[in-house]
C-alpha cells in the first residue's frame, strides 16, 4: 500500500519512527523506494549534485524536472517537493501557483515550504485548504542561508520559544508533519511531544518521529556533509575506482 499523509500520522501515533530520505532523479529514487524508505523528499538540497553552492539559485522548472523523475521511480513512498526560494514568499498566489505545478506536472502528493512566521503560516493555512498537503520546515531554514548561516538554530530559550510557537502554527495551519533541522534535541523533544502530526529531524536528536537526511551525504557523494550526516558509504571512492579501473582497460586495449 502506498504511503499516505495519513499514514504517517498513524505512525507517530504507534511510536513506529519514519524514515525519510532525498532524491533527485529515478535510478536513486527508485532504490529507496524499492528498499521501503517512507517518505522521499526532491529536496532542494540537490543543489549539491547539481553544482550550486546553495540552494537559492534552484529554479521551479530544475524541482519540476527532477520531480517527475522521482516520481516515476516511486511506487510506495510519499513522494513530497521542496518549492525552490521566492517561489511561494512573493504571494499567496505565487504559491498556490509553484505548489500547484507541482501537484499537477509531477505527480507528487505533497510540498514542502521552510519557515513558520506568520505570513508564511496565513500562505500554508490557504494551500491547505486548497486540497494541497503541505510539509513544514523550521529550524535551519538553508534557503536562508544569507541571514542564519548553516548554524544550528533555537540555541537561546528566546529562540527556542519561537521554533516552538511556529511549529504550534504551522500545526494549526494544516502541516501533515514538519521538518525540524539543526536544532536542540531537547527543544525537538519538547516540539514532538506538544504536536500530534509527526516531526521529522535532520540534527535533531533521537526524539523526532522519524528522521531525514540528504541521499548524496548518506552515500558519501558530497564532498562536504554537514555535522550531524553520517556518511554510511563512500560512492565517490567507489565510482573513482570504477572509473580508474575501464580507463585502465581501455588504455591497455583489454576492454573490450
Ligand atoms: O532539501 C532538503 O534536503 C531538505 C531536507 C534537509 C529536509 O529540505
Ligand atoms: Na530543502
Amino acid at each position: 500500500m502506498a504511503v499516505t499523509t495519513q499514514q504517517l500520522l498513524q505512525w507517530k501515533q504507534q511510536g513506529r519512527s519514519i524514515v525519510a530520505l532525498t532524491a533527485w532523479d529515478y535510478a536513486i529514487a527508485q532504490i529507496l523506494d524499492a528498499t521501503g524508505v517512507d517518505l522521499i523528499l526532491v529536496g532542494d538540497s540537490m543543489a549539491a549534485v547539481l553544482g550550486y553552492e546553495t540552494t537559492l539559485p534552484i529554479t521551479l522548472e530544475e524541482m519540476l524536472l527532477h520531480a517527475k523523475a522521482v516520481r516515476r521511480g516511486v511506487k510506495q513512498a510519499l513522494v513530497v517537493v521542496d518549492l525552490p526560494f521566492l517561489t511561494y514568499q512573493e504571494s499567496l498566489q505565487q504559491a498556490m501557483h509553484s505548489a500547484g505545478r507541482v501537484l499537477k506536472e509531477t505527480g507528487a502528493q505533497a510540498v514542502k515550504l521552510e519557515g513558520g512566521y506568520p505570513a508564511m503560516v496565513e500562505t500554508i493555512t490557504r494551500l491547505v485548504q486548497a486540497g494541497i498537503p503541505v510539509m513544514g520546515h523550521v529550524g535551519l531554514t538553508p534557503q536562508s542561508v544569507h541571514q542564519l548561516g548553516l548554524r544550528q538554530q533555537g540555541k537561546t530559550e528566546e529562540a527556542a520559544e519561537r521554533i516552538l510557537q511556529e511549529a504550534i502554527a504551522l500545526e494549526q495551519a494544516g502541516v501533515f508533519a514538519i521538518v525540524l533541522e539543526h536544532i536542540p534535541a531537547n527543544l525537538a523533544m519538547q516540539i514532538t511531544q506538544k504536536l500530534a502530526i509527526p516531526t521529522i529531524g535532520i540534527g535533531a536528536g533521537n526524539y523526532c518521529d522519524g528522521q531525514v537526511l540528504v541521499t548524496a551525504d548518506v552515500l558519501g557523494l558530497t564532498q562536504k556533509q554537514p555535522p550531524f550526516a553520517k556518511v554510511y558509504t563512500n560512492l565517490r571512492e567507489t565510482i573513482s575506482k570504477a572509473v580508474q579501473d575501464y580507463a585502465a582497460e581501455v588504455r591497455e586495449r583489454k576492454f573490450p
